[in-house]
C-alpha cells in the first residue's frame, strides 16, 4: 500500500559539495546538495540551488562565478560545520588550503579531491531559492582518484546527503554496468544487439 507523503521531494541522495565564492574580497564557502547536471554536452551546464538568506549568493551575483568542490568522507564534520555557518557572521576564508583556477571569483579547496570552476550563466529566481547555472569552464582531480584517467569515486569517497532521515551516506559497490546491463532484455524487446 502507498503512503501519500504531500508532494515531498525525495529526490535524493544527492552529492553534498562545498560551493566556493569571494564575498566582499573574501573566500566564503557553504555546503549544498541541491546540485543539478543541466546540459551533459558542450558547453557543460550545472545547477546550484541556494536559498536567498545566504552570504554566498552576493559573491555569485558579483563576480558571476562559482567553484564546486568534492569533499570526500574525511571532511565529513568540516563540510557538516560549514553548512550550518554562514559568512554573515563567520569569516570561513581560512578553513581550507585555496588554489585558483582560471576564474576570478571562484576559489577551489586543495583538500577536495575533485573540483570545477563554473562561470555564472543564468539564474532562476524561485520564491525562496536562487538556482544558478553554470558552465564548467574547468576542472580538476588529484591524481590519486583517477582509475585509468576518469574520476574513480570509490576513491573520491564522496559524501551523500539524505534529506529526509539528515544523514551522510557512503558510496557501496557498483554492481551492473550502464548501457550494458539492459542489452539483454532491449535484445528480446526490439531484436537490436
Ligand atoms: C548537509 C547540508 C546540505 C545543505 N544543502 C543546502 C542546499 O542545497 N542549499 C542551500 O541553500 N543551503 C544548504 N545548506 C545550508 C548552507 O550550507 C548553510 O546555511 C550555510 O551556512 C550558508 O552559508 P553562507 O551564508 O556563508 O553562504 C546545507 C547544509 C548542510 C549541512
Amino acid at each position: 500500500m502507498k503512503k501519500n507523503l504531500d508532494a515531498a521531494n525525495l529526490l535524493y541522495p544527492m552529492p553534498t559539495v562545498l560551493v566556493g565564492t569571494v564575498v566582499k574580497g573574501r573566500p566564503n564557502f557553504l555546503t549544498i546538495a541541491h546540485v543539478g547536471i543541466m546540459n551533459h554536452g558542450h558547453p557543460q551546464y550545472v545547477s546550484i540551488g541556494l536559498a536567498k538568506i545566504h552570504y554566498s549568493n552576493q559573491g555569485i551575483h558579483e563576480h558571476k562565478a562559482f567553484s564546486i568542490n568534492f569533499p570526500s568522507e574525511d571532511m565529513v564534520e568540516l563540510t557538516d560545520c560549514v553548512g550550518m555557518i554562514s559568512g554573515k557572521k563567520t569569516d570561513k576564508s581560512g578553513m581550507f588550503e585555496l588554489f585558483e583556477g582560471e576564474l576570478a571569483g571562484a576559489p577551489m579547496i586543495v583538500r577536495c579531491p575533485v573540483n570545477m570552476e563554473c562561470r555564472l550563466h543564468d539564474v532562476v529566481d524561485f520564491p525562496t531559492h536562487e538556482v544558478f547555472i553554470g558552465e564548467i569552464v574547468a576542472s580538476y582531480a588529484d591524481e590519486e582518484v583517477l582509475t585509468g584517467g576518469v574520476v574513480d569515486y570509490a576513491k573520491v569517497r564522496p559524501l551523500l546527503f539524505d534529506m529526509p532521515r539528515r544523514k551522510y551516506w557512503r558510496l557501496g559497490e557498483p554492481f551492473a554496468d550502464c548501457w550494458s546491463v539492459g542489452k539483454r532484455l532491449r535484445r528480446s524487446l526490439t531484436g537490436e544487439d
